[in-house]
């Protein structure tokens, strides 16, 4: 496996190195699709964007969208949306247009054909599939990703783009990105931080057979990059 790993003394150091590795990416491009995750790490990234990369990212440049969304109205608590809009959107001036949310709010089988005609209508495609020019994911302690959990395996097959997936215990429903899209982005980048994902990390790197049950596994881009944004507590035994 191809992967580049940067890994950093704490969360923090990841979020700020990994912005200023976005800056230099889309100051790179004319234009700049990315799908955003949920969960810890980007919401300390979010914050870090809005506070030091406001002017320096040109952000009308920018398209935003999910690569999973909770079935929740967007002001919901556990809005995707929400916490992005808090920590990021309300800071920059980013025009609405660019911003592509997942209607939590609405009936996921219809949501999940709607966004990914949206993502076919904004995004220009290879291999006849939309490229993201970047997938920014998290991985949970059961090795998910997006929201594609361990018991769905099959979504990382899946010919739609999008899918409705249930998060095992809560069983709340998600709209999430399925693997041949994932796998299709020009670059891919996992932010995974804490002790909590050491042994999963490692396990994938050293591509131990359990590590085949784990969704981020899956996750290899055909075409594409794919980086581990990582702190040394997430890095556990890797020798740096
Ligand atoms: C979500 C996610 C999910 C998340 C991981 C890691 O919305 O739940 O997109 O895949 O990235 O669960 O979350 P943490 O960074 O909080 O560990």
């Amino acid at each position: 496996m191809d992967t580049k790993q940067h890994i950093f003394k704490d969360k923090q150091a990841v979020a700020e190195a990994f912005a200023q590795y976005l800056a230099e990416q889309i100051a790179y491009s004319e234009s700049y699709s990315i799908a955003l995750s949920g969960g810890s790490t980007p919401k300390i990234l979010f914050d870090h964007l809005a506070k030091e990369y406001k002017t320096l990212i040109d952000w009308s440049k920018v398209k935003l969208f999910w690569g999973d969304e909770r079935c929740v109205p967007p002001n919901d608590e556990q809005s995707n949306y929400r916490m992005t809009k808090e920590h990021l959107l309300d800071y920059i001036d980013i025009p609405m247009s660019n911003i592509f949310r997942v209607r939590g709010e609405d009936d996921p089988n219809l949501e999940k054909e709607r966004y990914a005609q949206v993502l076919e209508r904004e995004i220009s495609a290879s291999n006849n599939i939309p490229q993201f020019d970047l997938i920014i994911l998290g991985m949970g302690e059961d090795g998910h990703t997006a929201s594609i959990f361990p018991h769905q395996m099959e979504l990382l097959e899946d010919s739609n783009w999008t899918a409705v997936a249930q998060h095992p215990e809560s069983e709340q429903k998600r709209i999430t990105l399925t693997g041949p899209i994932i796998n299709n982005a020009k670059k891919i980048c996992f932010l995974a931080t804490g002790a909590s994902k050491a042994e999963k990390i490692d396990a994938i790197f050293k591509g131990s057979s359990d590590s085949q049950n784990y969704p981020a596994t899956h996750i290899n881009p055909t075409n594409g990059e794919l980086h581990w944004w990582i702190d040394e507590a997430a890095a556990g035994e890797i020798v740096i």
